[in-house]
């Protein structure tokens, strides 16, 4: 029987795997395996995102850790090696811009493995940021470039790509989002706050340009204490972005403005529980940008550039900067009930798992269950 390994690390990569998994076992023969890297280990950062997602555990956890990016991206590629020539996949499938992502790219091209790199496309044209060097060198490498939006096409077609190989399939993780709503509605996430629905902003920070910079980390916190003095925030604190707050000296200014609540990260359901009724997400992600706009809730991007213009173009998403003086105007804006309409893009429709699982049966030759429609 065929064989597709699909690879996870890091938070992100969870909820875009669990319905591509799903989708290949409901309608292909297809066997499949899942690869931990262990980029992200802590329970809070991984566990709970199996539990919360309906994931079986890993079948093969590598128990990397965290590293420098030459030491994590090469300890996952010596041990990548041994497990891809003991199981002989005929397709490796590897999602979004990580770092467990690039490592399975270059060991699966070198070992002449086909690859599938779900996610493709998205350039921020930021060669600082890690992800965007993660992106075009899997971009590069891949066999079949799945696509979660118009622009992603473009800009693959303007390297070079041959098109036969790019394939538009829609936002994978709007599937896990759509799916798992109505769980996540029921969870007493914001009685448990003391929040009501609509009138509470969720701020969320981690990349490295943001929190590891102590002059932009301590002015975008400012951002945060001046929208905490008018609705409460919830910030559920990233362990990179905890780290520099300790290090800087920073928590005893925060600790003043009660009503801005740091807490540990979230798992999915309790996140998307809080951010699906926010009248305001303040955030650094890339996810969240995505699911902001397919929860119509407004956000705003405190980055110079977004991988994801389709969120702006369309959705509620606005790219604001990290000058605090902009983001504290937009902000207020928002507050006060000025916000941008948005619209759910083009095959955001939960159903990208199910083109994914047809896709892959069909480049490698077998039956899909049911036909696709
Ligand atoms: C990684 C991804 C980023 C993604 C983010 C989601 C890369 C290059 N970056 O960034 O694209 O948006 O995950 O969270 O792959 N740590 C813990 N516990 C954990 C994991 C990490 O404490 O379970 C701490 C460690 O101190 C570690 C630091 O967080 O050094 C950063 O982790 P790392 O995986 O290197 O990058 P992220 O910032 O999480």
């Amino acid at each position: 029987m065929k064989k597709v390994i699909h690879i996870v690390g890091a938070r992100p990569n969870f909820m875009k795997v669990a319905p591509i998994h799903k989708a290949i076992a409901a309608r292909t023969p297809l066997q499949q395996l899942v690869m931990h890297t262990g980029q992200h280990y802590d329970a809070k950062m991984s566990d709970v995102f199996f539990a919360d997602l309906g994931m079986a555990a890993p079948d093969i956890h590598l128990g990397i850790g965290s590293g420098s990016h030459a030491e994590q991206t090469a300890k996952m590629m010596v041990e990548m090696e041994k497990i891809f020539l003991k199981e002989k996949p005929d397709l490796v499938s590897v999602v979004g811009d990580v770092n467990s992502t690039i490592a399975a790219a270059l060991v699966t091209s070198k070992l002449a493995i086909p690859l599938s790199h779900v996610e493709a496309g998205l350039r921020s044209f930021e060669r600082h940021m890690p992800e965007e060097i993660n992106r075009v060198v899997t971009d590069r490498l891949s066999d079949l470039l799945l696509t979660p939006s118009r622009d992603a096409d473009a800009n693959l077609l303007k390297e070079g790509i041959d098109p036969k190989r790019i394939h538009l399939v829609g936002n994978v993780m709007i599937d896990s989002l759509l799916s798992s709503k109505e769980k996540a509605d029921q969870l007493p996430t914001l009685k448990q706050l003391g929040l009501t629905p609509r009138t509470y902003v969720v701020a969320t920070l981690h990349r490295p340009s943001n929190v590891d910079n102590p002059k932009l980390l301590a002015g975008l916190l400012s951002t945060l204490i001046h929208v905490a003095k008018k609705v409460p925030v919830v910030f559920p604190v990233h362990p990179r972005t905890r780290k520099m707050i300790a290090e800087q000296g920073l928590a005893a200014e925060l600790e003043k403005t009660p009503s801005l609540k740091l807490v540990d990260p979230m798992g999915y359901l309790e996140f998307l529980s809080l951010t699906s009724q926010a009248q305001l997400v303040m955030t650094d992600s890339g996810g969240l940008q995505e699911e902001t706009t397919a929860l119509n809730v407004p956000c705003l991007t405190l980055r110079e550039e977004t991988e994801r213009p389709v969120t702006v173009e369309v959705g509620t998403n606005e790219v604001v900067g990290t000058d605090p003086t902009r983001i504290r105007e937009a902000a207020d804006r928002i507050l006060a009930g000025d916000v941008k309409k948005g619209r759910v893009p083009e095959l955001w429709d939960g159903r990208t798992g199910e083109r994914i699982a047809d896709l892959y049966a069909r480049v490698l030759g077998v039956e899909t269950k049911r036909a696709f429609g």
